[in-house]
């Protein structure tokens, strides 16, 4: 049947694809359907047409599918926080693992890795320590407000609709944060819009307000709230943070990001401390952390814990043993190894984060870590130990052809690869598979609600 552009059809969805749209076959022809899940029926429009596949927006929904449950979040299906709310969390997970089999078979080539089941995250909402809502002169209207006609601009402080970067929803509240982080982000909305100055214009980089990024610390129930601007005005920033840590005790560091850049990133060129500290402690198990405002750190705490565990436990450490971990961050899972090992060297193209990796392992009595600043692909070959254990936790992008190259020449009996992006796990472990067998692969659910899903898995040498 020949698919066009513009044509109506009914569609019955079967699966849901790697990144979080429902799809279907027509006469064989793959068709990606946006905000479905299996077993919708659905009106559908064809909006795009390739040579392999289609892609189609739902225009009426004829039978929702079993698997829905209702979305909690009023901007559900607007917003790009959480694109899968409306599906309950057991199909989530078990679609979360679904997608990590399917990567290791279709790309890995690999049939018969026992993928097990997703560990859960143990809260499934307010699980986020970490969000950052962006400012923008012009609010995005929800659907149910289009048709309302020509309105004055209006400033928003929220977050994206997915896939834009100028589109901003003027959220009251994100589910994804704990509770006090919405009463926050309400007081920071109403004294930025009765501040006098104005947000930011992500397309005229004109303007002053740019982002408000909240901390959270599960441990300690701390909060660290910073301001992002772009410009110094400290006489405009210093009122809010005074307020803050008046209203709220648990805000306990109030920063002040200074951006000029007009890339749209939330780190500034320099930062002022307006009130309480300049870090957050956090813990993750029997490790305590210390968290500035632009260092890296699992967004998920809780879930980081089971991540760790479970990294702990694929990398089987007796004492004796060497490990190289690479793309070591903060060091936090080196700090989670150390007293298992007798060394572990962490390696880490981020200064910034290395620094925060000795500091936190003198916080936590750590003395058998040491870590290396440099590009992997540049400073592997140069390492002056041969690791018995490797961790790999790599970017999204995975590893480059050249670093697994020089993984293998290392040929640690044991690999431990940790991975945000299945695909490019299991590309790289169609490399590896010719001196390495993946024994087992566990997802770990850190982002409910998203497609997102963290995978460990454990490889030995053949
Ligand atoms: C997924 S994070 C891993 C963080 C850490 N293992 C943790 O659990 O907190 C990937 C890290 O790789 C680093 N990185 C990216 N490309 C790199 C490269 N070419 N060489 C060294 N480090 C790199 C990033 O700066 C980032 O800290």
């Amino acid at each position: 049947m020949g698919l066009k552009k513009g044509q109506l059809i009914d569609l019955e969805i079967a699966q849901i694809a790697f990144g979080g749209k429902g799809i279907t076959r027509v006469d064989g022809f793959a068709v990606f359907v946006d905000q479905t899940v299996p077993q919708d029926r659905v009106t559908a429009r064809i909006i795009k047409k390739k040579k392999n596949y289609a892609e189609a927006r739902v225009v009426e929904m004829l039978q929702p599918s079993p698997l829905r449950v209702p979305a909690l979040s009023p901007y559900s299906g607007v917003c790009g926080g959480c694109k899968w709310q409306f599906l309950g969390y057991e199909h989530q997970i078990a679609f979360k693992q679904q997608h990590v089999r399917e990567a290791f078979e279709h790309i890995a080539l690999m049939k018969d890795v026992p993928v097990h089941p997703t560990i859960g995250s143990e809260k499934v909402f307010g699980y986020r320590n970490k969000m950052e809502f962006s400012c923008a002169t012009r609010r995005w209207r929800m659907p149910e407000e289009m048709g309302e006609g020509e309105r004055p601009d209006e400033p928003a402080l929220g977050l994206h609709v997915p896939g834009t970067f100028d589109k901003v929803l003027d959220i009251e509240a994100c589910l994804l944060q704990p509770e006090l982080g919405n009463r926050i982000l309400s007081d920071v909305k109403r004294y930025m819009k009765a501040s006098g100055l104005p947000m930011y214009g992500l397309r005229s980089h004109e303007g002053f307000w740019r982002f408000l990024v909240l901390r959270h610390s599960v441990a300690y129930d701390h909060w660290m709230v910073n301001i992002v601007t772009a410009s110094e005005q400290r006489g405009a920033v210093q009122p809010l943070a005074d307020m803050l840590v008046e209203k709220y005790p648990a805000v306990v560091s109030v920063v002040n990001n200074i951006s000029a850049r007009s890339a749209s990133i939330a780190i500034g060129e320099y930062e002022l401390l307006l009130a309480g500290q300049p870090v957050i402690l956090e813990r993750i198990g029997p490790f305590e952390f210390e968290l500035s405002a632009n260092s890296f750190f699992q967004t998920n705490t809780r879930g980081a814990h089971r991540l760790y565990e479970t990294v702990k436990n694929y990398a089987g450490l007796q004492g004796s043993e060497t490990v190289l971990d690479l793309y070591c961050g903060t060091g936090t899972i080196a700090i989670y190894l150390a007293s298992a090992a007798k060394e572990v060297v962490g390696m880490e193209v981020v200064a910034g984060a290395v620094e925060d990796a000795r500091r936190n392992c003198l916080r936590n009595g750590v003395d058998n870590c040491r870590f290396i600043v440099g590009d992997i692909r540049r400073t592997l070959p140069e390492l002056d130990v041969r690791p018995d254990v490797l961790i790999i936790d790599p970017p999204r992008s995975g590893m480059h052809e050249d670093v697994v190259k020089q993984v293998m020449a290392l040929a640690p009996e044991r690999i431990v690869y940790v991975s945000c992006n299945p695909a490019t796990m299991a590309r790289d472990m169609l490399l590896l598979k010719e001196a390495y067998t993946v024994a087992e692969v566990q997802p770990v659910d850190m982002f409910p609600h998203t497609f997102h899903i963290e995978a460990v898995a454990r490889l030995v040498k053949r």
